[in-house]
């Protein structure tokens, strides 16, 4: 890999600090960062200790010379910041990536055309090491710069390519929004448990600990989710009785599930157009 690459992370929220994080984590890819990001608070000290250049706007950019641009600003201002970019940058190609939900390759290549830009679905694990983030690319995405994206998010989690652009509507409503469906079943696990009476001390690090439980078994066993939880759902016993009203004959846990996915992907294709 080319060790003179330099990379320019625009807007550090939630997603852009947690990719940074990731990248000066460890050093192996040896890239010169950059960031553009107008709210000074979200610049902590480790990033000026890892020499990281900050501009509070992309006006600032005197000389722009970026090999890739990653875009994690929110996809309401896209187009603004494509034109930014467009303004400062004169001309020069670059490889762009960008993490924007429901924002289509096509929206950037109106402003880029020619340039190889990847679109990506990662997630809020991201901050911990432990988003799976999609990957799709243009046809102007040669094996190089596949290889790089990949060392890139492979600092956030884990990866993979789809083929068909279109999949990324249901990954968002899957994997991007995902976290937040588990974090929704463990709250109410806890408002239940206090409307019950139970009388715990905390009862977040409880239910906490039954979903981080529940997700290292996922994790580290050889078994389906299905076999797993036959494994905790014995005959006439107290797992199976809550079954009998979460999977009855009308599916409708399964069937509310599946409605909420379907309008997070309506969402995300109406974000799109
Ligand atoms: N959060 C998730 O779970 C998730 C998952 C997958 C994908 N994504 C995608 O990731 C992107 C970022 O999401 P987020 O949750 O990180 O949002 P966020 O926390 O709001 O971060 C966006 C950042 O961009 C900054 N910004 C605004 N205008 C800017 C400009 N002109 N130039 C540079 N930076 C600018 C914002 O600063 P101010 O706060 O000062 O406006 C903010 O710090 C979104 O497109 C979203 O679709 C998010």
């Amino acid at each position: 890999m080319n060790d003179s690459q330099k990379l320019l992370i625009i807007g550090l929220g939630k997603m852009g600090a947690s990719l940074l994080k990731g990248l000066i984590s460890e050093k192996s890819l040896n890239l010169g960062i950059s960031v553009v990001e107008p709210n000074a608070n979200n610049i902590n000290t480790d990033f000026i200790s890892n020499n990281i250049d900050h501009y509070l706007s992309i006006d600032e950019i005197n000389n722009f010379d970026f090999d890739i641009v990653i875009f994690a600003i929110k996809p309401q201002i896209v187009k603004e910041v494509c034109e930014e970019i467009l303004s400062v940058s004169k001309n020069k190609t670059f490889s762009l990536i960008s993490i924007l939900a429901g924002t289509k390759i096509k929206t950037f290549e109106r402003f880029f055309n020619n340039y190889p830009i990847i679109r990506t679905m990662p997630n809020l694990a991201a901050s911990e090491g432990s988003s799976i983030t999609a990957l799709y690319g243009n046809s102007f995405v040669n094996n190089n710069l596949k290889i790089l994206t990949e060392e890139i998010f492979s600092k956030i989690g884990d990866h993979f390519w789809i083929k068909n652009e279109n999949d990324m509507d249901i990954i968002t409503a899957i994997s991007g929004s995902g976290p937040a469906y588990f974090f929704y079943l463990t709250e109410c696990l806890s408002t239940i448990a206090i409307e019950m009476g139970l009388n715990v001390k905390d009862i977040d690090k409880f239910t906490k600990m039954v979903a981080k439980g529940s997700s290292d078994l996922m994790l580290s066993s050889d078994k389906s989710v299905s076999e797993l939880r036959e494994n905790v759902t014995s005959k006439a016993g107290t797992t199976e009785a809550a079954f009998d009203v979460l999977d009855d004959s009308e599916k409708t846990f399964y069937n509310l599930l599946r409605s909420a996915i379907k309008n997070a992907i309506k969402r995300s294709k109406e974000l799109s157009d």
